[in-house]
């Protein structure tokens, strides 16, 4: 929503209730009513008010925000006001994930503060590899992952104390520091590989592929060219106003729960294919389309509702996801290193031929940042099922600035909404005994 003022000046709906011939004058406010003002139009004083219904809150903002800003018709994203343009180019994952909870950038002494307690922050409790070991052999890294998350806040229960600054300030270090960790644990589990401890030598990122790859050798090398991309793609999953995922988090953090558990649901929401799984669903289709005389079949499919094209579309974006652009920029820098990879022409060929049928034109479906992601991890050696971990590590700063948005915003409560009832009413309760006699 923006807030811009409209040219009349009176910034106010008139609604008549055609029911009771009454009319109601309902102030605008930044592009919305609130819904709070319809109770007030009944049928009869007996009557309840009237609500609205929007599955998918597909018209319906949930809080006020100053994280970040979409508009979605012009492809612009913004954090804190930064275009994400901007912070991907020159700005590092962990200044950015400084910029999203504090709200401006970090001094010098700021961010080496910040670095030092993330670094330090990294190990896990002994206990969190027992019971990873637990999992079986085959598991999904994200479902490990997002148990990973909600058992951590049982071995910080002071967490709960959500009121405490001092105590949210190191929750939140300890999430975004550990986060890799367990991503990586998960991994090396699936792998049936030793788990590797954090590196406090190394930087956020090049820790991360450390405890992913590190085999025999004393110490992990990464090429900084790959260390570079994958902190850019982290930067570009950070954050994205309400998401599923962040509404997610948003929606059980209004229980006052502690934030271990609001973001294990955020990781949850992510999981989805719709969501954050549809980087992973993305490699499995090129990988099914096999090779570009396949693309004109699987369009057809798409056509007739038999398939979606994942990677496709999006709530918000009717154009270009600014994201996907940089990220095909990032494909061609990790390539160079790594090789080009065959799944590439064909994205790129699916892409074409998407942006000139009126199928997807018509729908406004452009690439949203899950089409080329996909690409880039598998060129890292990442199997597919470990994409959506890498965007959930990615996405944990923005879930928690956006949590602690929530429990300092006054106009917050408990998200319990509203529904059409449609089934049964006072019905007669017959026991077994006589039913199935
Ligand atoms: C992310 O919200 C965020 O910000 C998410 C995210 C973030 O950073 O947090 O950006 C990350 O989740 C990106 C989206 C990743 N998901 C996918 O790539 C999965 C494929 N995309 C779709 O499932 C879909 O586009 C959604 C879920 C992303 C958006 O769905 P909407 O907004 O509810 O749109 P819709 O399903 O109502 O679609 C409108 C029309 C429909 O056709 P009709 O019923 O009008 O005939 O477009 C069609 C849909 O069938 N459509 C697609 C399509 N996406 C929508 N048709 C084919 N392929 C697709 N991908």
């Amino acid at each position: 929503m923006s807030n811009e003022a409209s040219t009349s000046g009176n910034e106010t709906l008139t609604i008549r209730d055609n029911r009771t011939g009454h009319d109601y004058e309902i102030p605008i406010t930044d592009g919305t009513i609130a819904a709070k003002d319809l109770g007030q139009i009944k049928a009869a004083d007996d009557q309840p008010g009237i609500a609205t219904y929007d599955p998918g809150f597909v018209n319906t903002a949930s809080c006020r925000s100053a994280v970040t800003y979409i508009d979605g018709e012009k492809g612009i994203l913004e954090y804190r006001g930064y275009p994400i343009e901007q912070l991907a180019e020159k700005s590092s994952f962990l200044e950015v994930a400084y910029l999203l909870i504090h709200g401006a950038l970090p001094t010098k002494e700021e961010m080496d503060a910040w670095v030092h307690e993330i670094t330090y922050h990294t190990f896990v409790h002994e206990n969190v590899k027992s019971f990873m070991e637990g999992f079986r052999y085959d598991a999904h890294p994200m479902g490990m992952l997002m148990a990973s998350v909600g058992a951590l806040s049982t071995f910080y229960p002071d967490a709960r104390n959500i009121g405490d600054p001092d105590n949210r300030h190191m929750q939140m270090v300890r999430m975004i520091a550990k986060m890799p960790t367990l991503g990586a644990w998960s991994y090396r589990h699936a792998q049936g590989k030793p788990f590797i401890y954090p590196d406090n030598d190394l930087g956020y990122t090049a820790n991360f592929l450390s405890m992913l790859f590190k085999m025999s050798e004393k110490k992990f090398e990464a090429d900084e060219r790959l260390v570079k991309a994958l902190d850019v793609l982290f930067i570009l999953h950070a954050d994205h106003e309400q998401n599923c995922s962040t509404n997610a988090v948003r929606s059980v953090g209004s229980s006052e729960v502690d934030p271990y558990s609001a973001v294990a649901a955020g990781v949850a929401a992510l999981y989805g294919p719709l969501h954050g799984g549809a980087n992973e669903a993305v490699l499995r289709m090129l990988r099914r389309i096999g090779s570009k005389s396949e693309i004109p079949a699987f369009i057809e499919g798409v056509k007739n509702g038999n398939e979606k094209l994942m990677g496709f579309g999006h709530r918000v974006y009717k154009n270009y996801d600014p994201r996907a652009k940089i990220i095909k920029k990032s494909a061609e820098d990790v390539f160079e290193v790594t090789g080009t990879n065959p799944l590439l022409d064909i994205a790129k060929e699916l892409e074409k031929i998407a942006l000139e049928d009126d199928y997807f034109v018509s729908r406004k479906l452009y690439p949203n940042v899950d089409f080329y992601s996909g690409l880039i991890y598998e060129a890292f050696e990442f199997p597919p099922e470990m994409f959506t971990v890498l965007f959930a590590i990615g996405r944990t700063p923005g879930w928690l600035a956006q949590w602690l948005e929530l429990v300092q915003d006054k106009d917050q409560k408990i998200a319990r909404p509203k529904q059409i009832y449609t089934g049964d009413r006072q019905l007669t309760f017959v026991p077994s005994s006589e039913r199935w006699a």
